[in-house]
């Protein structure tokens, strides 16, 4: 199956941005990692990092077209502000799990809402960048469950 992993503003900085929140993982490594599972359990990868809403809202309707079965999206600040993103996840209609580094119910008030945890498969947060991995695997078992 073919499998898109989305990441939101600022996690192009992973690896120097603050560490002791988000790890010293860059978001190179986290990628070429996911790639090679997704490989290696037998189903095609794309990912894009964006800092740009319009720009992650533009490549979830084209999931729509090319055959993307399964997402994982860490928005980022988008999380706590984006209804545009998530309308658009709503109009793609391809399941999709949530992912954080972080734990954003240990951290500031106004990062205990998101706009996209109701309509999730799942949401992970709070491993660091073992969230993706976690993640992965979850989405692994959810496409094994439903073949496409
Ligand atoms: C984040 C948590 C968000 O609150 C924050 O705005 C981010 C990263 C995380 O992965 O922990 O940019 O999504």
């Amino acid at each position: 199956a073919q499998l898109l992993v989305l990441h939101g503003p600022n996690l192009n900085l992973l690896g120097t941005r603050e560490p002791e929140v988000y790890g010293r993982a860059t978001l190179e490594e986290i990628d070429a990692d996911l790639r090679a599972r997704t490989e290696a359990a037998g189903h095609r990868y794309a990912s894009l990092q964006s800092n740009a809403e319009h720009v992650l809202v533009d490549r979830v309707q084209a999931a729509r077209a090319d055959g993307t079965a399964f997402i994982l999206i860490n928005p980022a600040a988008f999380t706590h502000t984006s209804v545009a993103l998530r309308d658009a996840l709503a109009a793609a209609a391809i399941p999709y799990i949530e992912v954080h580094l972080s734990n954003p119910h240990a951290r500031e008030p106004f990062r205990h809402v998101s706009y996209f945890s109701d309509r999730a498969v799942g949401v992970v947060c709070g491993f660091g960048a073992d969230s993706y991995r976690y993640a992965l695997d979850a989405a692994f078992a959810h496409l094994a469950r439903k073949p496409a």
